[in-house]
């Protein structure tokens, strides 16, 4: 069942035709979209039913989101991924967080759909769609399970994203390509023990030892860390260029000198490995470096603002989880003779869960829609990130606020929700770095006027 999206789409339309290009990529996207529409419904197997006791609710509420003009190719793929959502992740979201197991039969059920490699082009093994499909099936995921969204995010924004953007062909081919045809996943390794925010503060070092790059030092709080096949990490060539001295290599794994610590025990996105991993004279052949020497930085800045789209993302799908669940609850739940629903309490609640869940997705998808646009938008996804991150843990918050002891237990997906949301205002960048990104990007525009 692998890459359901590109068979289709090479075979019905690639090699009928390669004359307009744009038009190409637009039926691609297309069909690519109308592919998985058809077939996912196929590959699905679990039911709706959720959970658990007289007390809970017993199915997975109908999701209540607002109208936004997406294009029509997109609404096929948001509405197909939904369905996926609902039946393949969200059932077996909550076990997998208590066991803090890594899912992987979830996560061989997204590679099935091409969800792996979604904005790989077509000639490297993936999907070829846009940064706003791309967001749209983030959004999708996290709702049903934002640990699968985090392996899915890291794995496209951060892994993929950033050896498409600024590798040789050689190493697009051999570190995406090769990924083609199972469920391995890649990391990103960024972070250090010490250097979180002040990421040009790298400790990590590479050296050229002949025609090898030799590699010490720790990167800490790594997504994906122990299940990576690969990882992109940033290490320093040259301490007294600081920023300018960062390089980023792509590290084949497990590799001789790298161990990897134990799964980090979270308080969110539990099903997620997040790891530390430690290089000890760790040896790469000398190509497996992205760009030049001092380009670190740069590819690490300009890759963590696209995979901030997705970190936004994940928070419009967590609130909308927590907010389908609580109105659903509201509707339900009786209490003075009457469904909480007609308390205005809870309508004031509801109302304002509502204007951040659209607020945050409408500034999700203009932060993707820019990137598709090839116009900048650091500010733009600094911003999606602040308030889509903060909605999230809004939103989770007041669902447990509305479903009271029922949000407080387990035996509802709610209270999972409000820790899974905490990390969206951490990690790629905590809100104070976005906020600061914003107020930079600002005060910039007004001195160039
Ligand atoms: N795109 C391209 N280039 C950029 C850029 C961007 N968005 N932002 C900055 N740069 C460039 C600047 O133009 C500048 O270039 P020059 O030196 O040529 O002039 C250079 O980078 C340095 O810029 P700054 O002086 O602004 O850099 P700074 O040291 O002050 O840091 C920062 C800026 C915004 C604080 C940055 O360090 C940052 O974003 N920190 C947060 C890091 C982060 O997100 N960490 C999370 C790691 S990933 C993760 O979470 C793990 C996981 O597995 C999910």
């Amino acid at each position: 069942m692998h890459g359901l999206v590109r068979p289709f789409v090479t075979n019905r339309y690639f090699s009928a035709s390669y004359r307009n290009r744009s038009t190409i990529r637009q039926i691609t996207f297309k069909m690519a979209a109308r592919c998985l529409f058809n077939t996912v419904p196929r590959v699905l197997k679990s039911t709706r039913v959720f959970a658990v006791n007289s007390r809970s609710l017993t199915a997975l509420p109908e999701t209540l989101q607002t109208t936004v003009e997406l294009p029509e190719a997109h609404q096929i793929l948001q509405k197909t991924l939904h369905e996926f959502s609902d039946k393949e992740l969200a059932p077996r979201a909550s076990k997998a967080d208590r066991d803090q197991a890594y899912p992987a039969e979830q996560v061989k059920a997204m590679a099935d759909l091409g969800l792996l490699k979604v904005m790989v082009p077509e000639e490297y093994g993936g999907s070829g769609l846009d940064s706003l499909a791309c967001a749209i099936a983030m959004e999708e995921i996290s709702r049903g399970c934002a640990s699968c969204g985090t392996i899915f995010s890291v794995m496209n924004s951060l892994y993929i994203a950033s050896i498409l953007e600024f590798g040789t062909k050689d190493q697009i081919k051999e570190f995406v390509g090769k990924f083609s045809k199972t469920s391995d996943v890649g990391c990103f390794a960024l972070s250090e023990p010490d250097n979180g925010s002040d990421a040009g503060a790298a400790s990590t070092t590479a050296h050229l030892d002949g025609d090898t790059w030799v590699l010490n030092g720790s990167k800490a709080w790594i997504s994906n860390g122990s299940v990576a096949k690969a990882g992109v990490v940033l290490a320093t060539t040259d301490k007294s260029m600081k920023h300018k001295g960062i390089g980023a290599f792509i590290v084949p794994m497990p590799i001789a000198g790298l161990t990897v610590g134990k799964n980090e025990d979270k308080l969110g996105i539990r099903a997620s490995p997040t790891n530390t991993l430690h290089f000890d004279n760790v040896k790469i052949p000398k190509d497996h470096i992205l760009g030049e020497p001092g380009m670190g930085f740069k590819i690490a800045m300009q890759t963590l603002d696209g995979g901030r789209i997705g970190c936004a993302a994940q928070g419009v799908g967590i609130a909308q989880a927590a907010f389908d669940w609580a109105v659903q609850y509201a509707l339900q739940r009786k209490a003075f003779g009457k469904p909480i629903s007609n308390f205005q309490t809870i309508q004031l609640k509801i109302a304002d869960m509502q204007i951040r869940l659209d607020t945050a997705r409408l500034l999700t998808y203009r932060a993707a829609k820019l990137k598709d646009a090839g116009r900048p938008f650091t500010k733009e996804v600094a911003m999606a990130k602040v308030y889509a991150s903060e909605a999230a843990t809004f939103v989770s918050h007041q669902a447990i606020q509305i479903l009271g002891g029922m949000g407080y237990v387990k035996d509802m997906p709610v209270e999972r929700f409000y820790r899974d949301a905490r990390i969206t205002e951490i990690y790629e960048g905590t809100s104070e770095i976005q906020r600061l990104v914003i107020a930079g990007c600002v005060l910039k525009e007004f001195a160039q006027k």
